[in-house]
């Protein structure tokens, strides 16, 4: 064997070690430079034709191009190789365990506040009711005056209120958007509007400075007690069974003329008296009464023509006996741990 046959076999299984013990796509780039490169050492053999005699040339030439190919074919496999065992670590380092539980998607919860609402609008909706907006930035023209309650007037004071200035304050009760559309003279009128009130009380379990309220009138010839009476009885026991019954006590408010409070049987005890109504049977709900004639009038309605009655209540309030949830100041610190319990 001539020594240039040797040296060329003698690469050729170098090039054969050396890859087969590269370990990476970029070892083997390194491989190829080190043989096939322009300084490699096969190529390094055919730089030393020169000393080959003419004749031997053409053979010589073969070995060198046959070891370069089979050194070629050998990196070629060997990065097919790499790669796919490269790609193999990736698809198990990937891999995904369908079996395994699901993370949990938290999904929002409804306000307890929202849950009752909706009841509430649903009740008046379905008897004909419309539900209208008023401002939570009011004059006290409409918040007392137009109620009749005027200047110097007790109630003013025991309605701790937020004054912005002399005439305009936070709306303590609901009852101010009576006479806003009142005075749109839109008639009849069957309207409910829910919203939020003020009143600088210190926060405990059944206070706080800001609550929520529904209010509630019907304006319309011939409208009387019984009306008022029927309406709300049919409310009470859509919003706490059918079984509930109503009862009205005579009470005081300057805007209507009679005035009552109602309370609705326990629907804990059915009424025969538990913790829940403290011993009574009977729990308190709403503020009511026929709107006073004087508020008909200061509105722009002839109190001759036009009568009506008129209903308050608060909205933490039927939220809170509804869900048996037993201090207000939960409904506003918005844990989700309380609140998922609503949907
Ligand atoms: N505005 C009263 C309050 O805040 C509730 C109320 C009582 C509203 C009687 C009314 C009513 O419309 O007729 O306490």
């Amino acid at each position: 064997m001539s020594s240039f046959e040797e040296k060329v076999k003698e690469i050729e299984r170098l090039a054969a070690e050396e890859i087969g013990n590269a370990d990476a796509v970029e070892r083997l780039n390194e491989i190829k430079v080190a043989f096939l490169g322009k300084k490699g050492s096969l190529t390094q053999v055919l730089k030393a034709m020169k000393d080959v005699p003419p004749e031997e040339r053409p053979m010589v030439g073969k070995w060198v191009n046959d070891a370069r190919k089979k050194i070629e074919d050998r990196l070629t496999e060997s990065v097919k190789k790499l790669e796919a065992e490269l790609q193999a670590k990736r698809l198990e380092a990937e891999t995904i365990d369908v079996t395994l539980p699901s993370r949990k998607q938290e999904i929002g919860h409804r306000h307890p506040n929202a849950v009752a609402l909706d009841e509430v609008e649903r009740i008046f909706i379905g008897m004909g009711y419309e539900v209208v907006e008023g401002p939570e930035i009011e004059y006290d023209e409409y918040n007392f005056t137009k109620l009749n309650i005027p200047d110097n007037h007790p109630a003013r004071d025991e309605q701790d209120t937020f004054y912005i200035n002399d005439r305009i304050l936070l709306r303590t009760q609901t009852s101010s958007v009576q006479a806003h559309v009142m005075e749109k003279g839109e008639l009849p009128i069957r309207m409910i509007s829910p919203g939020r009130v003020f009143r600088s009380d210190e926060v405990d379990a059944t206070h706080s400075p800001s609550f929520h309220q529904i209010e509630g009138m019907v304006i319309d010839k011939d409208i009387t007690f019984s009306d008022l009476k029927g309406t709300l009885d049919v409310f009470a026991k859509e919003l706490f069974g059918p079984e509930t019954k109503t009862k009205f006590r005579p009470h005081h408010f300057p805007f209507t003329e009679p005035s009552a409070e109602m309370d609705v049987s326990c629907f804990k005890c059915g009424g025969k008296g538990c913790r829940f109504c403290k011993g009574s049977g009977w729990i308190e709900i709403l503020g009511c009464g026929m709107v006073h004639p004087h508020v008909l009038e200061m509105c722009g309605l002839d109190p001759e023509e036009y009568g009506g009655f008129a209903f308050g209540v608060g909205l933490e309030r039927i939220a809170l006996l509804k869900y048996e949830i037993d201090d207000m100041r939960l409904l506003y610190e918005n844990d989700v741990r309380f609140l998922k319990q609503f949907s």
